[in-house]
């Protein structure tokens, strides 16, 4: 009996101290383009692959957004958690991996672990 070519494994992406909060570090795994992503100190990962029309959603620039306010009032919050598409601009959400304008439009999201400092994706 063969093993399964889908089983999970552990890939090592870095040391933790190495991807600062903001930052990101795209990696290939199995033949994905993957972003691991500091997300004030919450390791994501995130196939570089923005669900609109395919761009390296991973290189695109990580900040906050605006917040629900009152008219005529301007909030800024979640700084480090929104990732914005480098073609058009779309946001996703890093922890919900959800699009902002469209929740039910998703960033493909990999489970990530942390062993002895060093960050891994499993996939
Ligand atoms: S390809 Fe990402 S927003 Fe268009």
């Amino acid at each position: 009996m063969t093993e399964s070519r889908s089983k999970t494994q552990r890939w090592p992406v870095g040391r933790t101290g190495e991807i600062s909060p903001g930052e990101c570090r795209i990696v290939e795994i199995k033949r994905h383009s993957v972003g691991v992503f500091n997300v004030n100190g919450e390791f994501v990962a995130v196939l570089n692959v923005c669900p609109h029309e395919l761009a390296p959603v991973c290189r695109g620039r990580v900040s906050g957004t605006t917040l629900p306010s009152p008219p005529g009032e301007y909030r800024w919050g979640r700084d480090g958690e929104i990732l914005s598409c480098p073609w058009h601009g779309w946001e996703f959400d890093l922890l919900t991996s959800k699009a902002l304008a469209d929740p039910r439009v998703r960033v493909r999201r990999y489970p990530t672990e942390v062993h002895e400092d060093t960050v891994f994706v499993v996939l």
